[in-house]
């Protein structure tokens, strides 16, 4: 049985293509049933005529409900007006099960029903053009290091060692003794630059987040370069290069997927070097200048006319909405939960906007950056921006130091641009061993667990860095997605560990 994708239906016209697949959506008229069959590839519409089908066929289509699952079989033909630029003339159509009931409706549904039916939202459209571009990422991602010469190798996930700070530790027993769920890959990260020169690491890391925030998973996917005879700047500049590679393979590849998530291509478009660099102090500064003030007052302007154009927007719909056709009145529905979820967002938003800027304009230097101050920096600039040279409190205990002021940890962040903040963090390794063993001290963390960590700069230490890149915000960006639950197929955060 020769079966074709629906994606690769284009190169099919004019002849016979058996499909196999679910129903998405069915309409009927007399004597036709026009049905959007799914496989997972895309959508296509099947037009089953009653003239043209056996009697079986015709009472199949009739049966068919949502999510029922389909054997197609048609003549491919050219409509310029269709998804995908074809539609199928139906010659035969086999039911493998008819669905009764499926929860998920064309009707829109809040975020938190459709999460409790994850398994199944899967299916729907959004997530579908979500997970094709988390594909594209991962592979823009491998593409990039494999062609600069960067081996990638797997960091263990069961680990004595903390590695970014303790409070945020999944504690195991480990055969009566006590284990960690990794936090990162960058310790043995370390080890394997030592031994290969330039290496990445791709895996899940583990993080005992107990906010409820838009920006944090408990299990999350990073990649993790780390480079010999690499220092901070020479960090940077990956870290530009790669994010540049990033957005323009998703603006070239993903075409379809971005348009279904009404991404603003003009914005990954922009994406190019030089991205602006500054230190902790400058970003702090900008952070409190008037110039964030005027920012602040324009995006209330905009976000106040966005939301008496909606609300004007549903009166017109609720005015039209009892002479409307039943078809229209689905779409009216669709729209004002649309509209609904949006004017939410909004109301928070303009509520937040002055904390936003109270927090901001009082920042303390010292302090390291909360998520309303990285959006608020990154609303000064059109692509993404590095923040370097933070105070060493607010890092983790194995950043170099700056030789011209110990206040300084030699680490970076990247925060993504349009409020999504911070989705690289990394910066030049202390390479000192009795530098290296204070710290570990200082930071309350058990010496004999990081002897191995120590070899590396007790036998050929040398100058090296690297970042970890969280993979779900990235995708969350890629896609403008206002929250990071939906950038991985099955998310694990404070109150969610199901399905
Ligand atoms: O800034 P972080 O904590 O850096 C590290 O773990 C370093 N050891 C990386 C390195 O230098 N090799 O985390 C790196 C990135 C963040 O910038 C963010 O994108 C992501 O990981 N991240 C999270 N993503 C989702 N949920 C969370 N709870 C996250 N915590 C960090
Ligand atoms: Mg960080």
């Amino acid at each position: 049985m020769e079966t074709i994708t629906i994606e690769s239906l284009a190169g099919q016209i004019g002849k016979v293509a058996t499909l196999r697949g679910w129903l998405q959506q069915k309409r009927g008229s007399k004597g036709l049933f026009f049905l959007v069959l799914r496989d997972g590839t895309g959508l296509v519409q099947c037009v089953v005529n009653q003239q043209n089908v056996e009697v079986n066929s015709w009472q199949n289509a009739s049966a068919a409900t949502q999510e029922t699952s389909l054997v197609v079989t048609g003549k491919v033909h050219a409509d310029e007006r269709q998804i995908g630029g074809v539609e199928i003339q139906v010659s035969s159509i086999e039911v493998i099960q008819i669905v009764d009931d499926y929860p998920i409706t064309p009707k829109a549904h809040g975020v938190e029903f459709l999460m409790d039916r994850r398994h199944l939202w899967l299916r729907s459209r959004r997530p579908w053009a979500v997970m094709r571009v988390r594909n594209r990422v991962i592979m823009s991602i491998h593409n990039f290091f494999q062609e600069r010469g960067f081996l990638q190798m797997d960091a263990p996930l069961l680990t004595k060692n903390a590695v970014e700070g303790t409070s945020t530790l999944f504690e195991i027993d480990y055969f009566g003794s006590s284990a960690y769920l990794t936090q990162s890959g960058q310790l043995h990260g370390e080890v394997m630059a030592m031994a290969f020169n330039k290496i990445y690491t791709f895996g899940p890391v583990f993080r005992a987040e107990k906010s409820k925030t838009r920006r944090h998973l408990t299990e999350f996917w990073m990649i993790e370069p780390e480079m010999a005879f690499y220092d901070l700047e020479m960090n940077m500049t990956l870290a530009e290069d790669f994010l540049i590679r990033i957005a323009s393979d998703a603006v070239s590849d993903c075409e379809e997927e971005l348009e279904i998530l009404e991404r603003d291509l003009e914005a990954l478009r922009r994406i190019q070097a030089p991205f602006p660099r500054m230190t902790y102090s400058e970003a702090v500064e900008l952070l409190q200048s008037e110039k964030t003030r005027i920012l602040v007052q324009e995006r209330q302007d905009a976000l106040q006319r966005q939301q008496s154009g909606l609300e004007k927007e549903r009166t017109q719909n609720r005015d039209v909405y009892a002479r409307s056709k039943e078809w229209k009145k689905r779409r009216i529905d669709a729209r004002e939960i649309a509209i609904n979820t949006h004017l939410d967002q909004i109301e928070e938003e303009l509520r937040n906007l002055p904390k936003w800027w109270e927090s901001a304009v009082n920042f303390e230097w010292g302090k390291d950056f909360g998520g309303s101050d990285e959006t608020l920096l990154t609303w000064h600039f059109d692509r993404p921006i590095i923040v370097h040279h933070y105070p060493e409190a607010v890092k983790a205990f194995y950043m170099k130091r700056d030789p011209e002021d110990d206040r300084l940890a030699l680490g970076m962040d990247v925060l993504a641009p349009e409020g999504f903040g911070e989705i690289i963090g990394g910066g030049q390794r202390a390479d000192d061993l009795t530098f290296l063993e204070e710290q570990v001290r200082r930071h309350d963390l058990p010496q004999e667990a990081f002897e191995w960590y120590f070899d590396l700069r007790r036998y050929g230490t040398v100058p090296h860095s690297g970042f970890g890149l969280g993979l779900e915000r990235t995708v969350a960006w890629v896609c403008g997605l206002e929250h990071i639950r939906e950038t991985i197929p099955f998310p694990r955060t404070l109150g969610r560990l199901a399905p």
